[in-house]
């Protein structure tokens, strides 16, 4: 079978032949049809990730056809959570690295990992869902609590993640505000039903949110970085910030003082529990939700994919076709 392999950090990936996997107990092959990249496949390619095992085949999110209950499945790239729903266990691992990911034409996953491939979804879109749609939606629903009556502030909306936790939010009566740093995407997130956007590279864009919609109640950000201390100001006292990336690097200018006296929530959120990933399949189904697919690559075009993820031009998934068989 081909694989994208990734032999050393800081090289290109290479389209190799590789043995098929084989299944173990309770362990199913899933021939794959489309992937999708995660940031995360961008950071393991430079080196910017902890526990880096080379050669390995990236890709977490995957969507194709399997020999078991469920014919057409996606993955859940979550393995090993464990039994506490606030957090994950020390076993927890994400496919794609120590494992071999959905980069390639076959791949062995257990069982529990397998989920019918949502019926309205092409499985392009199927393979956008998992890691973004589990991410999204715990730190909007499990870590941000978010109610119908509330607005939300998701940063960067181009973003994979953010793209689907606007749908997400919209589908659950939520009002949306995004941050983008391009007008064009701003305009394409209230395309999708976003009631107002923000470029967040213009000064004192923060306090101009504040004047339109009040202070926020709840911020959804995967940027972290010099930008985050505009968050803080943003927010209601009392109020909460999810966090799940740091894409913009450290928040050095974190101002404690403000954090404590205005009672802040900062919380983190990272991907989520099997039960998470069986809600956001639910809400997914019952809202006919479609991840936004930025753009489809051929497997063999994986580096001009990696490339795309980057510079950051994308709005919303960007997906690999691995086989039309
Ligand atoms: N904890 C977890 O489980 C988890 C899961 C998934 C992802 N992540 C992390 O979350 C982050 C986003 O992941 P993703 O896959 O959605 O990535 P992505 O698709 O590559 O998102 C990139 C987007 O980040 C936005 N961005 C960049 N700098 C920003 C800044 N200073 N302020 C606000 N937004 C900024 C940009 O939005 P605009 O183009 O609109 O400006 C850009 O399009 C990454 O750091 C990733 O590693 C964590």
């Amino acid at each position: 079978m081909k694989a994208l392999v990734l032999n050393e950090v800081r090289q290109l990936l290479v389209l190799q032949e590789r043995p098929s996997p084989k299944a173990g107990k309770r362990q199913v092959i899933v021939k794959l049809k489309a992937a999708a990249l995660n940031r995360r496949d961008y950071w393991i390619t430079q080196g910017l990730y902890p526990g880096i095992r080379c050669p390995v085949v990236l890709g977490s999110d995957g969507a194709g056809t399997a020999d078991f209950r469920e014919k057409e499945v996606i993955i859940n790239p979550g393995y090993n959570w464990g039994h506490r729903q606030e957090v994950q266990s020390g076993d927890f691992k994400i496919l794609g690295m120590p494992d071999d990911g959905t980069f390639a034409e076959e791949i062995v996953v257990p069982q529990e990992q397998l989920f019918a491939r949502p019926k309205h979804l092409s499985f392009e879109q199927a393979a956008a869902l998992p890691l973004a749609g589990l991410t999204a939606y715990r730190a909007l629903f499990k870590q941000g609590r978010l109610q119908s009556s509330q607005t939300v502030v998701i940063t960067g909306i181009g973003g994979g993640v953010a793209c689907i936790a606007i749908q997400l939010a919209i589908a659950a009566g939520a009002t949306v505000i995004v941050t983008s740093s391009s007008q064009a995407k701003i305009n394409k997130a209230m395309a999708m039903g976003a009631t107002a956007g923000f470029l967040y590279t213009a000064e004192g864009y923060a306090s101009q949110v504040n004047a339109e919609f009040g202070p926020i109640h709840l911020i959804v950000d995967g940027a972290g970085g010099d930008g985050y201390s505009q968050l803080i100001d943003m927010a209601c006292p009392g109020g909460t910030i999810v966090n799940y990336g740091a894409t913009a690097g450290i928040a050095e200018k974190l101002e404690l003082r403000k954090v404590f006296f205005r009672q802040l929530h900062l919380v983190g959120s990272t991907m989520g529990s099997p039960a998470d990933f069986s809600a956001m399949l639910d809400m997914v189904g019952k809202h006919e939700i479609q991840p936004v697919v930025d753009e489809v690559f051929a497997l063999s075009d994986g580096n001009k994919a990696l490339e795309k993820m980057k510079v950051s031009s994308q709005f919303g998934k960007i997906v690999l076709r691995v086989s039309d068989r």
